[in-house]
């Protein structure tokens, strides 16, 4: 479903690859690519760069305020045209990472820009009168509040806005640049970071009234407290910058009990969504996306429900293993990119019970594009996250996770792992165990590339079984997903097949 790529597109993708963000050094090769890598790479990049431009457009569109992030153009059929604080915060947090990454001023500029003004119009929408104050979910383009009925509160988002902007704000400390407009340590709520963190160090606990991403579920869920819980590490760290050690203080209080009560959401066999379920969707298969998502925008590099712990791995095999099965375009086992048959893996859903069809509820849900790019992602970052280790300890979840490929995909092993054995870096088991997960990973880029229109354009969701693009066209969610898949594809790439 994609054609050959432009030579503009070609300037583009060595442009993008110059300015990979993540450099693993000369690292040796551990594998040779497979045939259609080469294909699947070139799709990978010219798509991202179509992708940012998607992403660009749906901030400070014209004739909304500056800094105001629509969820999709389309305004009927579905009406996504609203800065929804949990999208946005996302948004701009992947775009502060492409400023801290590029080394080409003027696109530095235009990512400047749009962050500058994303900051201020945060701090008007906190500031005029809204159904939940910091945890109203979405505004108008215009920052007047949405007051129709609607899933209120929502409490990851003042903590994802808190996240994005104090990557941004960093960066601009870096540059030496005053940030005292965006933290003032003097007063809990005039500006737009320390009004955040305060509001996620007073409401993470204050009832299981919340709802979650999805805006069906009332209760404490998984994606909401990892996010707060990012939003308190960051953000005692960022107010011990600004000169504010006893905030910094309260947030790491509030981090350690989030931390502590976190236990809660395992169930013995899965991560729980929700736990304190007050009311809204039921999910009796406890399978949902969120998840891994939460593990994808929260997890910090301390180990604690990353990428590669037992419970994340134990909770990504049951999504898989159910939506494989779940869908009828999950028969097709490939695709063709560029005259190239690339395997695929399965398009997967928000979770199995779903019935929202990107305009109505009320059927089967579909599969999403942001969610099968995310699975993508999380392959990628094991990837890193075991280079990093230096060490695969294979457990039972692990054991299973690598089992999955050879089951679903036919990915085989040469080299056997066992379980409670130990791979060193460097040793040949080692190393097929991250070339394989790269395979795995790729089958989900693939399926991605598989329902993305010849142009690039992506939607919500996917039809589930005909595999056109349905629900909201040009989701900046959708493209900003593709274009973090694609940044820690290229790092994985670097650490498997040393290019
Ligand atoms: C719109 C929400 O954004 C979506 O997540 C939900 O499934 C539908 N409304 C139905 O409640
Ligand atoms: C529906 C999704 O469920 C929700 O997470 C998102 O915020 C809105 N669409 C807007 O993209």
């Amino acid at each position: 479903m994609k054609s050959s790529i432009s030579i503009t597109s070609i300037l583009a993708i060595a442009a993008f690859v110059a300015g990979t963000p993540v450099d693993h050094g000369s690292l040796a090769k551990r594998a040779a690519a497979p045939p259609f890598n080469t294909a699947l790479t070139n799709w990978v990049n010219s798509e991202t760069t179509y992708a940012k431009n998607g992403v660009l457009a749906n901030i400070s569109p014209s004739g909304a305020s500056a800094g105001s992030v629509q969820a999709a153009p389309s305004t009927s059929n579905p009406d996504y045209r609203y800065h929804w604080v949990r999208d946005a915060g996302i948004t701009l947090h992947e775009v502060s990472g492409w400023l801290n990454a590029t080394s080409d001023s003027s696109a530095a500029a235009v990512y400047n820009k749009k962050l500058a003004d994303y900051a201020t119009f945060s701090r008007t929408i906190q500031t005029v009168s809204s159904p939940s104050g910091l945890g109203t979910a979405k505004f108008y383009m215009d920052g007047t509040a949405y007051t129709g009925p609607w899933c209120n509160p929502q409490r990851d988002g003042a903590a994802m806005r808190a996240v994005s902007l104090i990557s941004y704000a960093r960066y601009l400390k870096s540059q030496g640049k005053d940030v005292t407009q965006y933290y003032d340590g003097k007063s809990p709520t005039s500006s737009v970071i320390k009004a955040d963190l305060e509001y996620v160090a007073n409401n993470w606990n204050a009832d299981s009234q919340g709802c979650d991403i999805w805006e069906e579920v009332r209760g404490n869920h998984f994606y909401t407290r990892m996010i707060q819980r990012r939003a308190m590490i960051e953000g005692a760290q960022f107010a011990n910058q600004m000169g504010d050690p006893g905030a910094a203080a309260w947030y790491n209080t509030q981090a350690t009990a989030i931390t502590n009560g976190m236990d809660a959401f395992w169930s013995g066999s899965i991560i729980l969504p929700t736990i304190n379920y007050n009311g809204g969707v039921s999910k009796p298969s406890n399978i949902d996306a969120q998840v891994f998502l939460a593990v994808l925008h929260a997890s910090l590099e301390d180990g604690f429900y990353t990428v590669d712990s037992d419970r994340v791995l134990a909770t990504i095999v049951q999504h898989i293993a159910k939506f494989n099965s779940m869908y009828a375009i999950n028969t097709a086992t490939t695709t063709t990119i560029a005259s190239t048959s690339v395997p695929v893996g399965p398009a997967l859903g928000r979770y199995p019970e779903d019935t929202y069809n990107g305009y109505e509820s009320g059927q089967q849900g579909n599969p999403w594009t942001l969610i099968t790019s995310g699975m993508a992602e999380c392959h990628y970052r094991l990837i890193s996250t075991w280079s990093k280790n230096g060490k695969i300890v294979v457990t039972q979840a692990v054991a299973n996770f690598l089992n999955q490929l050879t089951s679903l995909y036919g990915i085989t092993f040469s080299n056997s792992y066992s379980v409670g054995s130990t791979y060193g870096s460097g040793s040949a088991t080692f190393n097929e165990i991250l070339a394989n997960t790269m395979l795995g990973g790729d089958r989900y880029m693939a399926r991605v590339a598989r329902h993305t229109d010849a142009n690039g354009k992506m939607w919500e969701e996917w039809n589930l079984s005909t595999g056109f693009g349905q629900g909201a066209p040009d989701l900046t969610w959708s493209y900003g997903a593709h274009v973090s898949a694609a940044t820690s594809r290229a790092a994985a790439s670097k650490i498997v097949y040393g290019a």
